[in-house]
């Protein structure tokens, strides 16, 4: 006779088999096959069935990824093989010198395939299966000797607990390395910033803090995931001959391997690997520093053997460094459009991210004390692709004796006036507005900028003259600019003069929603301009809604309701607005559409896939002005997916989740039903 027992004991086996399927399909082939809540579902029912049977509680159970307690400190413990580093190359001529004494040592490089894997900027761990099950999890340490941070792997959502498939041997410890996100990055250093805490410097630091602490239940706040690149200690049979074959086989036990892994057979393609993944770095979802290449056959690595405490068929080619040291020769304040006074490092030059680097940015005055930043100290800089470079820590140590503490200006450095702090803002403003030449210098240059008014020619270098020499004093005057006032300026002729009056003329025939944007309200950015213009219709109607007609628009909040209404509240500012009323400046009547709640509100949308008939950046633009959310990628959340030719995983993920696939057909059919037509400007 079955027992209540018995019949809980087949139903926890039951869904410990489904987590354990779901967790594969999502964390290690990236193929979700049931919505976040379900897998939430049934791992509820899985803790409640274990509450009340302990009893039938397991280390491998997917409840246990946190269950343990805090640990007093971590036990040192032997790597069984050490766990090795890897030669640098920095340069194609050190690349080349490694393939060299390759082929020098073997006779020949041409028969030699490369494994080829990015570069993780993580922790190295090694995890030890026994009988596929997860015993323990230790940090590389010295090499030789690492701590035991068992409990802390195990909250690593993509680690299997168990391993799955055939001929896994008895003992398996497994090598890789544990990173932190990007994203998941930046959200914790926002988060430690509102509360105070102490912000990491970069993902690798916040990796090891997060995996150093004590308390596993931190731990298994962080996003932490796991890449494996390499087997150590083995008991029992690897059917495996190549670096390339192991990786396949971790996979199919369900262990993460880098999907950007390839195996090529020149020396020539290992460069094109490495050029093609730097141009990629910056897409990618984590943080690597360089590309690995191993020569793939185990037999030729044995031959190959080490030197010191590195192998001979590996190396580590580098990409240039992100960050680098400085010292910081002085603190400049700038004046933005809103008369914001930013803190500007000036830098001792130094190259980083593939540029020399003098400025970097420093935010706002509270950056300055969070970093505890001193005139003359000694920083570490971090530039990553085009972002402006950031100072992100001071080095202490090296702090000299005169360090000078930063002060922020009383006065505008500009014009003079008065600089202000409001009480909840970290932000200071010079008092100045349009008063102040920084603030119409930039004012001008947002109004004429692509996405605002779009004047073409009208370039900084260009403003900046113009409010010098006191030709322009708003950006109305600029209607009233002639040709020959132009062409009296310095490298400006009679041609590209008449080409910016001209520029000037056609920008008068332009759109609601770019004529809102350009006025620079502050916090209305190009999407909340579009949706005012498409929910008040006219400029008269939102000149004259109050505070409760301004936040019921999706995405204004109560600050920005504010300064909009604040905005036309002041004369000069409805001086400026008649102002370009007579200059001639004029839109297109959008208020027939004016219906309160656009057709796609509500909707999410995702877009993938290569259009014919527009890019996806307009098709994401004109769904966006229907009122859709835009997102990135395809969730439970997701209203449909519109997906071009060539669409991947997206597409795979939308018919796993079983949301509705639109074809190019299907969304110039509905954008038609909207007025919307390809080849039409928004
Ligand atoms: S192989 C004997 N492969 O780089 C070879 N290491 O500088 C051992 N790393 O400590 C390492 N990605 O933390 C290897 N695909 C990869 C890697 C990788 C990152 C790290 C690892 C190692 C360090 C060596």
């Amino acid at each position: 006779m079955s027992t209540d027992l018995d019949h809980a004991r087949e139903s926890v086996q039951h869904l410990r088999r489904a987590i354990e399927e779901h967790n594969y399909r999502y964390y290690i082939l990236d193929e979700p096959s049931v919505p976040d809540a379900e897998y939430d579902r049934l791992l509820r029912s899985l803790q409640e069935l274990e509450a009340t049977y302990p009893q039938l509680i397991r280390p491998d159970s997917p409840t246990q990824r946190v269950g343990a307690k805090p640990s007093e400190s971590f036990v040192s413990v032997e790597h069984k093989l050490p766990m090795l580093s890897l030669d640098n190359a920095f340069g194609e001529e050190e690349f080349s010198d490694f393939a060299r004494r390759i082929g020098d040592r073997l006779k020949t490089v041409e028969a030699v395939d490369f494994c080829c894997e990015p570069k993780l900027d993580g922790i190295a761990i090694s995890l030890t299966y026994e009988q596929g099950l997860l015993v323990r999890g230790v940090t590389r340490g010295d090499g030789f000797f690492g701590e035991d941070i068992t409990p802390n792997v195990k909250t690593v959502k993509n680690i299997p607990l168990r391993l799955r498939g055939e001929d896994i041997p008895q003992e398996l410890e497994v090598r890789g390395e544990i990173y932190l996100p990007k994203k998941a990055f930046e959200t914790l250093n926002r988060d430690a910033a509102e509360k105070n805490e102490k912000v990491f410097v970069n993902p690798r630091n916040a990796a090891a803090g997060s995996l150093r602490q004590l308390d596993p239940r931190i731990t298994a706040t962080r996003a932490l995931e796991m890449c494996c690149y390499s087997v150590g200690h083995v008991e029992g049979k690897l059917a495996a001959d190549s670096q390339w074959q192991m990786l396949q086989l971790l996979k199919t036990w369900g262990l993460r391997i880098n999907p950007l892994t390839r195996r090529v057979s020149s020396v020539d393609a290992c460069i094109a690997y490495y050029q093609d993944i730097l141009r990629r770095r910056e897409q990618l979802a984590y943080e690597i520093d360089g590309v690995v290449f191993k020569v793939d056959t185990f037999d030729l690595q044995e031959r190959l053997g080490f030197v010191s405490r590195a192998p001979r068929w590996a190396i580590a080619y580098k990409f240039p460094a992100q960050e680098e040291m400085t010292v910081l020769e002085n603190v400049e304040f700038q004046v933005g459009r809103t008369g914001a006074v930013t803190p500007v490092a000036r830098l001792k030059p130094v190259f980083v991210g593939g540029v020399t680097v003098s400025n970097a940015t420093l935010h706002n005055m509270d950056e300055i004390q969070r970093l505890d930043l001193r005139i003359g100290d000694t920083v570490i800089v971090h530039r990553a692709g085009d972002v402006i470079p950031k100072v992100v820590k001071v080095v202490a140590e090296q702090r000299p004796p005169d360090a000078e503490v930063v002060q922020i200006p009383t006065e505008c450095p500009v014009c003079g006036s008065d600089v202000l702090q409001l009480e909840n803002e970290a932000v200071a403003r010079c008092s100045g507005g349009l008063f102040c030449a920084a603030q119409r210098k930039q004012a001008l240059i947002h109004f004429a900028s692509r996405k605002a008014m779009d004047i073409e020619g009208l370039g900084d270098k260009l403003v900046e003259m113009l409010v010098d020499l006191q030709m322009v004093d708003s950006p109305a005057g600029l209607y009233r600019l002639t040709a020959d006032q132009i062409a009296g300026l310095e490298r400006m002729g009679q041609k590209s003069a008449a080409n910016l009056v001209k520029a000037i003329e056609d920008s008068k025939n332009t759109t609601l929603a770019r004529f809102i944007y350009a006025l620079g309200i502050r916090e209305v950015g190009e999407a909340t301009a579009k949706t005012l213009a498409n929910q008040f219709g006219t400029l008269e109607k939102l000149m004259e809604a109050d505070l409760e007609a301004l936040e019921a628009v999706p995405d204004v909040g109560p600050i920005s309701a504010g300064h909009i209404k604040s905005f036309f509240e002041q004369s000069h500012n409805l001086e400026t607005i008649q102002a370009f009323r007579e200059a001639g400046i004029q839109w297109p009547d959008v208020s027939g559409q004016d219906t309160g709640v656009l057709p796609l509100t509500g909707q999410t949308v995702v877009v993938t896939g290569t259009l014919q008939s527009m890019t996806r950046d307009q098709a994401k633009e004109i769904l966006a002005e229907l009122g859709a959310k835009v997102a990135g990628s395809v969730s439970a959340k997701t209203s449909f997916l519109v997906a071009g030719e060539k669409a991947g995983s997206k597409l795979a993920k939308a018919e796993k989740l079983g949301i509705n696939i639109l074809d190019e057909g299907q969304l110039t059919e509905l954008l038609a039903s909207f007025g919307h037509y390809p080849g039409t400007t928004v």
